[in-house]
Formats: structure tokens, sequence, C-alpha cells
């Protein structure tokens, strides 16, 4: 068994977290991923109405047991932290507060009995989410799958891991036993995995991105910040979104051009056209398959390499 920080404090038995991934990581992904033996957390945005998070954190028990756990953007909570509340009255264990300053909340969190874990993008942003009193770090790289910063991921876990004394994860390109093992290797308690889940049957959003995703290779991806201008999504300017190349991509990226045209120009439902957020691991991923299998092979995986060095 790969034994860490991460699969100590939640009980666990796979270091690995289901990325929180809003429009595809919903409770039935979320619970697959804890039933495989890691954590799966489901992705939570404004535009969810309470409702709909009940809905999924009852499926994600009914499968995974128990363990529950949100991700959350932290700039969008500046305006209407509602979304806080109603994900820490369905009891997770660990909320997971990216892009953003996390102060305001983690003492919320920490009083409802939850772990507050925030990825960061640079070494800045490591002394801001410490600042803030979070309980673990993930070190998220320019390869990742959706929003992401512009380090990749090994010289930021790296930096990170020789500038903290929190429990450090990784996350971006993670999407084998290799990848997993790699980082536990380099001092890791555990990863964040999205995009090796995303071709997944448990994934919610539309019926054309799973099959992409499969198609893909691992150069088919662009960081890019079209589809939030042509969707009215107010990022910040410092975090593009890493998607799939489609014809959208080809077309705007890197054009400059407003964001009413972008919007005009965006038809969500066109297979060729619709934004699918995906990493640079799209390579590794090539067939459709449950998420329960995914987690389970790169545990195996994971075990037997580091075993090779005596390590676990
Ligand atoms: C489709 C998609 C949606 C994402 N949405 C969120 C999100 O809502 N909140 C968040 O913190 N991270 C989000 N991420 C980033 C993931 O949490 C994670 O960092 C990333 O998937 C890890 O890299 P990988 O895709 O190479 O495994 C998203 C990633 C993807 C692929």
């Amino acid at each position: 068994m790969l034994d860490t920080w991460l699969t100590r404090e939640l009980g666990i038995t796979v270091p690995l977290v289901g990325a929180p991934m809003v429009g595809r990581a919903g409770g039935a992904l979320a619970g697959a991923v804890t039933r495989a033996g890691g954590i799966g957390l489901i992705g939570a945005a404004r535009f969810h109405t309470a409702e709909w998070l009940e809905a999924e954190a009852q499926t994600a028990r009914e499968i995974g047991g128990g363990l529950l756990g949100f991700g959350l953007m932290t700039w969008a909570l500046a305006d209407d932290a509602t979304l806080l509340g109603t994900v820490l009255d369905l009891r997770p264990r660990v909320v997971s507060l990216s892009f953003g300053d996390p102060a305001p909340y983690v003492q919320r969190v920490h009083d409802a009995g939850a772990l507050a874990i925030s990825q960061i993008n640079s070494i800045d942003d490591l002394r801001v989410v410490e600042a803030a009193g979070v309980d673990a770090v993930v070190a998220q790289g320019h390869e990742a799958g959706g929003h992401t910063g512009r380090v990749g991921t090994l010289p930021l876990l790296q930096e990170v891991l020789e500038s903290t004394s929190l429990p450090v994860l990784a996350a971006g390109g993670i999407a084998s036993g290799r990848g997993l093992a790699a980082v536990l290797a380099a001092g890791a308690e555990g990863a964040y995995v999205g995009t090796a889940l995303l071709a997944s049957p448990e994934t919610v959003g539309p019926a054309y991105a799973r099959q992409k995703l499969v198609d893909a290779g691992s150069g088919d991806t662009v960081y890019t910040d079209i589809f939030d201008k042509a969707r009215h999504m107010p990022w910040p300017e410092r975090w593009g979104g890493r998607a799939l190349t489609n014809d959208f991509t080809a077309n705007w990226h890197g054009r400059g051009v407003d964001e009413q045209t972008l919007a005009d120009a965006y038809v969500a439902d066109d297979p060729n056209v619709g934004v699918v957020y995906a990493g640079e691991a799209a390579g590794l991923v090539r067939e459709q398959r449950p998420a329960g299998d995914v987690v389970r092979d790169i545990a195996t995986q994971a075990e037997a390499l580091l075993a090779r060095f005596g390590k676990q």
C-alpha cells in the first residue's frame, strides 16, 4: 500500500485525488474514484444550484461511502461566497480552494471539520496560501487540463517541496502509475488526477467530449483564454485554460479579437467548436474506461515501480 500523509489523513488506500472539474466531475465520477481507494472531488461553481450539489453529494456517498470532497474556484467567491456555505452544509472532508487567495475562507472550512487544500501555480502563490492557513498545497503545472499557471509540473513541484513544510501534492500530467510514482518519489504526498479520468463513462458534460479525448494526442492541446471569453466567464487574466485544439482554437486562438466576436462564433454543442478542457496527458488516454479501473491501474503500477527501489 502507498502510505502517505494524504492516505493517513483521510483513511484512504491510494494517494490519488480525483481532481475537481467543473462541468465534468459530478457525484458519479467522484464516488467511483473514492470507491477505488482515492478521494474524488466534485467540481462546484456558482451556477450550480444547492439542489444539484446535494444530489451529486448523495450520489458520491452512495457509490463511494461517506467520504466527500468539493473543489471551488477561490476568485469566484469574492463577489458571493454562498457556494461555500452550501458545500460546507454537506459535511465534506476536503475542500479544495484554488485560483486565488483562500484566506477569507479557510477558517470556515476548518470549523466545518474539513481539510483546506489549495492548488498553486508559483512560489508567490505558495506564500499566499501558507499565510491563509491551508492544510496542504498542490503544485499544479502548466501541462494540466483546465485552468492552470505557466510553470511545468516538475520544476514547480521541486521548487515547492524545497520551500515549504506543508504537505505537497502534484497536479498536471499525472495519468499513469509512472506519473504517480515519479511525484511520490520526489516527495509529494499524492496527486490530483484530472485528464486521465475524462474518458470515463461516469463523467458529465457533452457526449462528444470523451471520444475527442481518446482521439487526441499529447500535442493536441492549447493554453488559451478564448473559451472563457466566448462564454463570458470572468477569469482573472493570469489563468488560461488548457483545452483540446479544435476548429474554434484554429480560427481564434492568438487573434486578439474582442469577447463579443468570440461569443458570436461559439457554438457549445458543435463537437468541433465546443470546449473540451484536457491536459497534455491526453495522449495517455486511449479508451473510454470506468474511473475505478483507471485509479486501480495507476495505484498498482505506481506501487510496483516504487517497490523496485524498496521505498514502499
Ligand atoms: C475539465 C477540467 C475542469 C477543471 N475544473 C477545475 C475546477 O473547477 N477547479 C479546480 O480547482 N481545478 C479544475 N481543473 C484542474 C484540475 O483540478 C487539475 O489541476 C488538473 O486536471 C490536473 O491535471 P491533469 O488534467 O493533467 O490531470 C479542471 C481540469 C479539467 C481537465
